[in-house]
């Protein structure tokens, strides 16, 4: 596993109490004592009753600082995808599930929005993670209109009125049965409400202990600017991976100055950096949003695969897989980093989780990078009405 020089649980001791905290945890979550006694024997790995590895992630990252700071496992969860946007989504017993693994691998950051849905992500979040709410970090975001609070209502544009900001407030703490939002994010910019009254509305809700953190998506460098000097930004989450480098232009050396993390969403570019999409992969059931976008139609899949060549290239020689190199690229990047990937399978979960478990030169990523740079992508991220709700 790497060992994160700046990582507090890379020092032995704080190393200890993790664990400590994981088997305490483990018998607050029902988990086998056998699987929470053998953590404290293995570095990396914990063996469950069925004497199969699994993977316990034991390297935490930290996004934000000073009072905004905010501790979490290196790689998050992102939940969107157990039942929204994603296509077929197996049933929420199963998710619940899923998460609860993904708690007993160490995950601590899990990621939703009201949008998601709207309302049902959050209450599946509630219902599967509420009980761990003192061990991990769920955090939620709002910005948009539901005049009519009707789940697949669709939204009626952005919305970040302060009115709107606590209304939401109040109705996310509900769904998701916490008392406080670790950390709350804007979703998309409101042109119409200046930032500054966006963040000194949620300075007054942390004030209130409604919330205790801030975050902004999707947006420049001179709104995060603006909106920290009002209220300390915990991360900025936005979408960066191989095939989307915008951030790199302005948004991480910001993030850089002013100490402020950096969530990456869709950090495998909706599974098609891991090999597992091709140009007949149907994306028309359910709520899939991968069917609008353009660099999920057939031309655009079969011309950017070789993208997905170069990472199996990579690989091949290393013994990781394309999925576990996208996200080991994105990891090395910069410690105040946190993917969020998200999945219906366990398998697929523990696939990322073992991306930690590898390290390379930084000379062997820039040769990733740099090979998949030489290739042309085809395909906007977005479509144009989607793409009018990013700044950059
Ligand atoms: N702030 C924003 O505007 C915004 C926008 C989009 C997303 N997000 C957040 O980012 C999170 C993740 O984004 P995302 O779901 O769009 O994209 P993603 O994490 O890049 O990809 C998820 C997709 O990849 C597949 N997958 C995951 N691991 C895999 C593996 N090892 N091998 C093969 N396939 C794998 C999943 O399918 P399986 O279920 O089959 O594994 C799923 O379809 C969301 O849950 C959400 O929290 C935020």
């Amino acid at each position: 596993m790497i060992e994160d020089q700046n990582n507090e649980n890379s020092n032995p001791s704080n190393r200890r109490n993790f664990l400590k905290n994981v088997a305490l945890f483990g018998a607050a979550a029902g988990i086998p004592t056998v699987l929470v006694q053998s953590c404290t024997e293995k570095k990396t790995t914990s063996v469950s009753e069925s004497e199969k590895d699994i993977p316990l992630i034991l390297q935490s990252r930290t996004l934000g600082r000073g009072s905004a700071a905010m501790e979490v496992s290196a790689l998050g969860f992102g939940v969107m995808g157990m039942n929204y946007h994603r296509g077929p989504f197996p049933d929420k017993k199963a998710m619940i599930k899923l998460a609860h693994q993904a708690v007993e691998r160490g995950v601590t950051l899990f990621d939703t929005a009201e949008t998601y849905g709207p309302f049902i992500n959050e209450e599946l979040v509630g219902e599967a993670l509420s009980q761990f709410k003192n061990k991990i970090a769920i955090t939620t975001k709002f910005g948009f209109n539901y005049a009519g609070n009707k789940i697949n209502e669709t939204p009626a544009g952005v919305n970040s009125r302060p009115e709107r900001i606590r209304e939401m407030v109040e109705a996310s703490l509900k769904r998701l049965n916490i008392d406080t939002i670790e950390l709350l994010y804007q979703h998309r910019l409101d042109p119409n409400v200046p930032i500054e009254d966006v963040a000194g509305t949620v300075k007054d809700l942390i004030a209130e202990g409604k919330v205790k953190r801030f975050g902004l998506c999707e947006v420049s460098a001179e709104t995060i600017r603006k909106a920290h000097a009002v209220q300390p930004v915990t991360a900025i989450q936005s979408e960066y991976h191989l095939m989307w480098r915008e951030p790199e232009k302005e948004i991480l050396p910001v993030c850089e100055e002013l100490g402020i993390g950096f969530v990456p969403y869709s950090p495998i570019n909706r599974g098609f950096l891991t090999g597992s999409i091709n140009e007949y992969t149907d994306f028309t059931l359910g709520s899939d949003n991968r069917k609008i976008l353009p660099r999920f139609q057939p031309e655009a899949i079969r011309a950017n695969l070789k993208i997905v060549e170069e990472l199996n290239k990579f690989g091949r020689t290393r013994g990781i897989t394309a999925a576990q190199a996208a996200l080991g690229w994105l990891l090395q990047k910069a410690t105040y980093i946190v993917p969020i990937p998200g999945t219906t399978k366990l398998s697929h979960l523990e696939e990322n989780l073992r991306t930690l478990d590898f390290t390379f030169s930084a000379q062997e990523w820039s040769e990733l990078e740099a090979a998949v740079a030489n290739i042309t992508i085809i395909g906007d991220r977005y479509p144009a009405s989607e793409q009018k709700q990013v700044q950059n």
